[in-house]
């Protein structure tokens, strides 16, 4: 199967809270590791990868250098279609643009220009010879999406814009950015998930919302925030019996308490167990539904940062 690191877009997506925004960033780093010029990309506001890496949000729509060879930009429709427009009509002011509120007119023409626009903007990222002269060229793009349902609706606008204006620049550059994502050797699809019963339903869900729009299945699902088995079924049973284990009649106070603290010990490793194996088992059944699934860790501590990120993506990187 090709890899992911050969495509030009890498589209990340899946409900909200699953750790879309993590695994992202992950593979934007492995990206870069690999020696590609790598630039993640954010939208809707969001501004969370450049916080990851240790760096102020920035401003929006620009590109911020987070180290050798991995960049992040938060897309910003207003200023994403400035340029567009500077770049189809080369001689509108940006300042004209600005303040006369062009994007309101622009998405209240129809549905999903806001979308379109971000989708432009992202198409524009991959290209080689980029619409500023000195911006810098990307080998990787990777696309944070938004939360499954908005993230199905950004990746839809080209045909949605398709069919309302089928002639003119507007047209030919929606019909550019859908041929990137039809494109399997440009264009690959992850989904993320968090290992519960919802797993397969909601890996279903993207993968029928991308056949319909795209024609396009799932690379990939990522499952993410997998606890590790850590016993086999033989320590189990020892474990059980250290907890069955009483004390000895005549025994002092001290030992009584042992003997509690042994059993609620053998009750963790048991449930933690039991959760494991759940959780695996969420990853096999998505495995008989023919995904390629990738399991990531739950990573213990304070919180999301870069140590973090750098060891989900040494994770990923082993399969990916
Ligand atoms: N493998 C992991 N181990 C532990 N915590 C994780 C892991 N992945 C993500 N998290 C934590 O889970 C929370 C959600 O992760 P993240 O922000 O990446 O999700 P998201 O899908 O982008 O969320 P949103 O839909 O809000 O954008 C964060 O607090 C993050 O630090
Ligand atoms: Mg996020």
């Amino acid at each position: 199967m090709q890899s992911l690191f050969d495509r030009e877009l890498v589209v990340i997506t899946g409900k909200g809270g699953v750790g879309k925004t993590t695994i992202a960033a992950a593979i934007g780093l492995l990206g870069a590791q690999r020696g590609l010029r790598t630039i993640v990309v954010e939208v809707g506001d969001q501004t969370r990868v450049p916080e990851l890496f240790g760096h102020p949000a920035g401003e929006p729509g620009a590109e911020s250098k987070l180290q050798a060879r991995l960049s992040s930009i938060s897309v910003d429709p207003d200023q994403a279609l400035l340029e567009w427009l500077q770049k189809l009509g080369g001689r509108v002011s940006g300042r004209v643009l600005a303040s006369s509120g062009t994007f309101q007119y622009f998405a209240a023409a129809a549905p999903g220009a806001k979308e379109l626009v971000t989708m432009v903007k992202i198409w524009e990222l991959t290209q080689g010879q980029r619409w500023q002269r000195r911006a810098a060229g990307y080998d990787l793009v990777v696309l944070d999406a938004p939360a499954t349902g908005n993230a199905l609706g950004m990746l839809g606008s080209p045909q949605t814009f398709g069919a309302i204006a089928r002639v003119g620049p507007v047209a030919g550059q929606a019909q550019r950015v859908g041929d990137l994502l039809q494109q399997p050797e440009r264009t690959a699809f992850v989904a993320v998930a968090l290992p519960t019963d919802m797993a397969v339903t909601e890996a279903l869900e993207i993968q029928d919302g991308l056949r319909t729009q795209l024609g396009r299945t799932l690379d990939t699902v990522v499952v993410n925030g997998v606890l590790p088995q850590r016993f086999t079924a033989a320590e189990l049973r020892r474990i059980a019996a250290l907890s069955e284990k009483n004390p000895a009649a005549g025994a002092s106070r001290r030992t009584a308490s042992d003997s509690e603290l042994r059993r609620s010990a053998a009750h963790a490793a048991q449930t933690v167990h039991d959760r494991a194996r759940f959780q695996h088992n969420q990853i096999a059944r998505l495995r008989r539904r023919d995904f390629e699934v990738l399991g990531v860790p739950f990573v213990w501590g304070a919180g999301m940062d870069l140590p973090a990120v750098e060891r989900v993506a040494e994770q990923l990187g082993r399969r990916l």
